[in-house]
């Protein structure tokens, strides 16, 4: 396998736990770059469900190096407890086999309070975050006033620099959103002990993996949140705050954006979106309960019901584009079985035109339509087929209309949540 990234076409959520696990069974290093534990990706082996959210989809396979990247916002709470619940599920995780960079910025609870108070300082104008503290860990990354893995480990340096930041942000809960401030010293204490916990998994993962490519090993780069949740590219301001895409990696990763050779898009076969903001394709009907109840549709790191509609081509085509993908998977097609008829978001109509393109200010375009074009459903259970030419008729003719309007090849089906259930189309 050449280097590869694999990234959400759409709006997070498109099984890329799923594909990454499957996909590392042929990757020697398996690299998150961006996101934090706002991430939620599902790993079905054997019927045994794993929900991973900082740590690389790649670890239920031994023998692999999993890399959290210095572009990844890191709890270390969170790390330690992840870690913990795959130990207790009988999984060897130590500093061998995970590598938590020491330039990632480090959430603290303040920045998960934080999050939480300004969602409900902006009321109805919330993003939706998931509450785990991404917004402001980013935004004090930007700031320069954040404190990174390697300063945690530097007891001294951590305690000055964390009493400067947490005067500040205490004045802020405390000021502003009318709540009881943070205990200074305990939260010292507390985040310099963490900080012991998570030695050994410290490095530069960033000399890590350009040696591990110059050695000639299989690097995975594992996308969190889509391409419609990107900072720069998404529905701003509701998105993420990280680059989620390709366009991530050589920051995030600090890994050449050159050698990245191959860049694959996930998307299912409709479109979901957790959280607020715009969503065009999506069914506020009957077809929308349906699509959530058969596909499960409740967030894995939050259990919110997910926004539910139909497949969406302006948007794929556009976050294909943007990541210059030489290909992408569709997941959740046996999700589509029992559906009469089933439709694609082809283009939109907006000002009395239509168009192809994804529009680039899009919450600005008030009384922007979708145009739906039917095909006709397939009620057969397709869950256990592995071969393209056993799909139902009407599911193939789906997905070639799926793979034309979006105009690049569909490399592989995705048809349920276990790691073999999968058609590989051999491209
Ligand atoms: P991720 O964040 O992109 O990794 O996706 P999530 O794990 O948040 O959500 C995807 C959900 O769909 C999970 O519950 C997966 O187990 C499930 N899933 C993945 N692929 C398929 C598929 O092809 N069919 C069905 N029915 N479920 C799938
Ligand atoms: P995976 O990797 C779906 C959404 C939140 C909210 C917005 C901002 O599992 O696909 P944040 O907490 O990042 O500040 O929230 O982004 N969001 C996701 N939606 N899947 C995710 O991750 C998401 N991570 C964040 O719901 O709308
Ligand atoms: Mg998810």
């Amino acid at each position: 396998m050449p280097t590869t990234s694999v990234f959400g076409a759409q709006w997070g959520d498109e099984g890329k736990g799923k594909l990454i696990d499957r996909m590392a069974r042929d990757a020697d290093v398996i690299v998150r770059y961006q996101g934090g534990a706002n991430a939620g990706h599902t790993v079905v082996v054997g019927g045994e469900k794993y929900v991973l959210h900082l740590i690389p989809s790649g670890i239920l396979h031994p023998g692999k190096l999993n890399v959290i990247g210095n572009g990844v916002a890191v709890d270390p709470l969170k790390f330690l407890e992840e870690i913990e619940g795959l130990r207790k599920r009988g999984l060897h995780v130590d500093g061998t086999g995970l590598k938590l960079s020491s330039s990632a910025h480090v959430i603290f609870e303040h920045h998960r309070l934080i999050d939480q108070l300004s969602e409900r300082w902006r009321g109805e104008g919330r993003i939706g975050t998931t509450g785990r503290g991404i917004g402001p860990c980013y935004a004090d990354k930007a700031a320069r006033t954040g404190l990174r893995v390697s300063d945690l480990l530097d007891n001294d340096y951590c305690r000055s620099r964390l009493r400067a930041a947490l005067a500040e942000k205490n004045a802020l809960i405390e000021k502003v959103h009318g709540e009881a401030p943070l205990d200074l010293e305990g939260q010292l204490d507390r985040y310099t002990a963490l900080a012991e916990r998570l030695r050994p998994f410290v490095c530069d993962t960033g000399a890590l993996v350009r040696k591990a490519y110059k050695a000639g090993k299989r690097i995975l780069f594992e996308g969190a949140q889509g391409a419609m949740l990107d900072i720069d590219a998404g529905t701003y301001p509701f998105v993420t705050s990280s680059n989620t895409g390709a366009n991530g990696i050589p920051a995030g990763a600090l890994f050449p954006a050159r050698h990245i050779e191959r860049v694959i898009g996930i998307a299912k076969a409709y479109c979901t979106r957790v959280g607020e903001g715009p969503f065009p394709s999506e069914q506020l009907n009957e077809i929308g309960e349906r699509i959530r109840k058969q596909g499960n549709e409740y967030g894995s790191t939050t259990g919110r019901p997910r926004r539910c509609g139909w497949f969406d081509a302006v948007a794929v085509r556009y976050a294909l584009e943007i990541s210059g993908a030489d290909g992408w998977i569709v997941t959740n097609l046996d999700v589509l079985s029992g559906f009469e008829t089933v439709q694609v978001a082809t283009r939109y109509k907006s000002g009395g035109g239509e168009r192809r393109d994804w529009p680039a200010d899009l919450p600005r375009f008030a009384g922007l339509e979708p145009v739906f074009q039917s095909f006709p459903g397939w009620s057969e259970d397709i869950t256990q087929v592995r071969k393209y030419a056993e799909l139902p008729a009407s599911a193939r003719a789906y997905v070639e209309a799926l793979e034309r309007e979006v105009g690049a090849p569909i490399l592989m089906l995705s048809v349920g949540p276990e790691r073999d259930q999968v058609i590989d189309r051999g491209l």
